[in-house]
């Protein structure tokens, strides 16, 4: 049966709450007071629409229906979950939740996004305080998984396990906090971090974007993949926790920071944050620790490079030259590179879709080569692949460098016929053979290349005409 949600509240984060609901498959009921929320929210459900589903290998439930609602009690009623994302003033807060008890099921459970209040202060005066809790959300909720889930001694323990459930079941990571505290856990590192950030633009340090660069190129990869104190224990190397903190648990005392109130590293907290790490992480060697983590720095740093940004657009100008046009006679190298981990499947060796990216890879470089280039295909010409014959004849595993040399089979007026083989060293790893056609990208049609292209192309082609015919060209399926 489909569940439904109450969204109270629909700006940044409200906005947010309600995509997450509405395409995990929930009907999604919205009060806003404020005239311009259908609109907001209609834009951040575009957002989400474009990013979500991808995220998942698997198709998403089909969407629930939104609606919005004038009254609040409306909005409320037949509600099994409500989220309460108004403003941050503890006033208003308890003002919705009165109406919001005077209205809703009682078996709904009430979270609340506030990012400062304890559950214990939202719960003041309210009918029913067991029904409120706070789920504290990070921007976008649609989908950054983090949500602070933080009772206070009034919820019950099924209140907590129903609103843990139900978080998991539209992909979130509910992480309960079993003590509250103003601001929950991490708007405690953010404000910390914020803090300092503004002494050292105040004190003419650093600038904002200085800043942004000090987190974006380093650290803050880290703490992506693996947060504080795992990162912290392979600081420690084979020594471990213990003597990370002893060695550099003093200089927190040092006049380096402006938050100088550190607590005293006793051998009591010590210890407590050894064992704590060994829980945590000590089933792993620090060796292993690492190589989890350089894994996880290069899928994430790729991913950066894919989007040309921060880490990923410093990889891109660091990274050599691809290979040039050096001879039209000979097959051309036109990709020599090692094979990144994140290119590795369950087998241990080359994922067979990547094969065919590296395939992809030559051709991209070959077009360049005979003028395809980012100018031209923008002026409105390119090639488009319509065929591909794969061979996939030895494995290859990360680290390999292989390398691609290209032979031009056909290139003349529309067409493009290029056959790859890919080698590490001597060893012949896998062919590919594909058949482009050049296109208008206004007609998206064939059309005819540029007259330099097809001059380029051509020469090559006549070059090539006298090498051998690749064995295993023009194969079918099942034919080697
Ligand atoms: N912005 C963030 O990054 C962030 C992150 C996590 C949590 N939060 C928390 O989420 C809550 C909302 O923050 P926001 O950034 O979305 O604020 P916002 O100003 O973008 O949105 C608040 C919305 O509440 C509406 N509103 C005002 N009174 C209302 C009422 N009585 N009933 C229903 N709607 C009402 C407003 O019209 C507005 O659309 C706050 O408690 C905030 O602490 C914010």
């Amino acid at each position: 049966m489909t569940q439904t949600a109450a969204i109270l509240g629909g700006g940044v984060i409200g906005g947010g709450w309600a995509a997450r609901f509405l395409l995990m498959g929930w009907d999604v009921r919205v009060f806003d007071p404020d005239t311009e929320a259908e609109r907001k929210i209609n834009e951040v459900l575009g957002n989400a629409r474009r990013s979500l589903p991808g995220l998942s290998d698997t198709a998403m439930p089909a969407e629930g229906a939104l609606s919005f609602h004038a009254d609040l009690a409306e909005a409320v009623g037949p509600a099994d979950w409500i989220q309460e994302s108004v403003p941050e003033r503890l006033q208003v807060k308890h003002k919705v939740f009165a109406q919001v008890q005077a209205a809703c099921r009682e078996d709904a459970i009430i979270g609340s996004s506030t990012s400062g209040f304890k559950p214990s202060e939202l719960q003041e005066n309210a009918a029913r305080p067991a029904q409120i809790v706070v789920t504290h959300p990070f921007n976008p909720v649609y989908l950054l998984p983090l949500i602070e889930l933080v009772p206070s001694p009034a919820n019950d323990a099924d209140t907590v396990q129903k609103a843990k459930d139900i978080l998991t079941s539209i992909g979130c990571f509910p992480l309960h906090v079993r003590k509250e505290i103003d601001a929950h856990i991490a708007d405690r590192f953010l404000e910390a971090v914020w803090r300092e950030a503004l002494w050292l633009i105040k004190d003419g340090i650093a600038t904002t974007e200085e800043i942004d660069e000090a987190i974006r190129m380093g650290f803050g990869l880290r703490w992506a993949q693996m947060g504080l104190f795992e990162t912290y224990r392979i600081a420690g190397g084979e020594a471990g926790m213990k003597h990370f903190i002893e060695q550099f648990g003093p200089c927190l005392s040092w006049p380096w920071t402006k938050l100088m109130d550190v607590p005293e590293l006793t051998d009591e907290l010590v210890d407590q944050i050894a064992s704590q790490s060994d829980a945590q992480s000590g089933m792993h060697s620090i060796r292993e620790l690492e190589r989890i983590r350089d894994t996880n720095l290069v899928a994430m740093m790729r991913a950066l490079k894919a989007q040309d940004w921060g880490a990923g657009a410093v990889l891109n100008r660091a990274q050599a030259a691809k290979p040039a046009l050096e001879d039209s006679a000979l097959p051309i190298v036109t990709v020599q590179r090692a094979v990144p981990l994140d290119w590795t499947d369950y087998n241990g060796h080359m994922n067979e879709a990547r094969y065919l990216q590296a395939f992809g890879d030559a051709t991209d470089r070959f077009m360049e080569m005979v003028g395809c280039d980012a100018d031209y295909i923008a002026s409105g010409g390119s090639y488009f692949t319509a065929e591909t014959h794969l061979r996939h004849l030895d494995e290859v595993h990360a680290g390999a460098v292989i390398r691609v040399e290209t032979q031009v089979l056909l290139g003349q007026g529309k067409k493009m016929h290029l056959f790859h083989r890919m080698y590490e060293g001597g060893r012949l790893l896998a062919t590919g053979e594909h058949m482009l056609i050049h296109v208008s990208l206004e007609t998206r049609r064939a059309s005819e290349p540029s007259a330099t292209i097809a001059a380029k192309l051509g020469e090559i082609a006549a070059a090539h005409a006298s090498l051998p015919t690749p064995e295993g060209a023009g194969a079918a399926v099942g034919k080697r």
